[in-house]
């Protein structure tokens, strides 16, 4: 059977990459990494990809300033040119706009490191820890036209320690990124996410079976 094309798209250190790439290697994951695609040309993200022989290039967005959609019909046709059939946003800074999410519907997943609806945007681990949240975590996403605000796949929930740092809490948030990305993605290739509304059901008749309570 031919496996899930996935288009990587990081704007950074690539850690949720490194773990995608990880898990296909280990056979976990059971999809292919067609193009690592980054916005920023020093981004580590393209290095790591490099290091295991996957196509990576840079897209900059330097003319593309308050132009969104023509950058975003950029990605798309370099996505295309790469066969990719589904997009991952692996800690992509920029806001997506209607002209991927309609090149890509609902087959573009986004990772959040904090409980959505909560904490939607940047420096949400601080935003949390300064909330006085007792939990927070991340969540794995479709992603629509808004900021964050797609229907949820996968949650993971960590505890906010009293004496938590940003630096502590997100270290323990993305322990549970690197799990829970790859999970849905892998719940996706083989076929057994519905989108139904706000609501994405798992084919085993839950809608929650894979949302699970971590330890400190
Ligand atoms: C991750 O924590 C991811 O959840 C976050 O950026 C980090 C990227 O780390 N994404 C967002 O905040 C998206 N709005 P990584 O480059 O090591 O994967």
């Amino acid at each position: 059977m031919n496996k899930l094309k996935l288009g990587v798209l990081a704007s950074g250190r690539g850690s949720n990459l490194q773990a995608i790439i990880d898990n296909i290697e280990s056979g976990s994951l059971s999809a292919e990494i067609a193009v690592v695609i980054s916005d920023q040309a020093e981004a580590f993200s393209l290095e790591r990809a490099r290091k295991h022989g996957l196509p990576a290039i840079h897209v900059s967005a330097g003319g593309y300033k308050g132009k969104r959609e023509e950058y975003d019909a950029l990605l798309v046709r370099e996505l295309r040119k790469f066969n990719v059939e589904f997009v991952v946003l692996a800690g992509f800074m920029r806001i997506i706009t209607r002209v991927l999410v309609k090149a890509y519907p609902d087959r573009i997943m986004n990772i959040h490191p904090a409980l959505l609806p909560s904490f939607p945007g940047l420096h949400v681990q601080k935003a949390a820890i300064e909330h006085g949240v007792k939990f927070s975590g991340c969540t794995v996403h479709f992603v629509d036209e808004g900021m964050d605000t797609g229907p949820i796949i996968i949650q993971a929930v960590v505890p906010v320690l009293d004496n938590d740092t940003e630096d502590a809490l997100s270290a323990r948030i993305l322990t549970q990124e690197h799990k829970i990305f790859s999970r849905a993605i892998q719940l996706y290739a083989e076929g057994r996410l519905k989108v139904d509304g706000r609501r994405v059901l798992i084919s085993d008749g839950t809608n929650n079976a894979d949302a699970f309570l971590i330890n400190p």
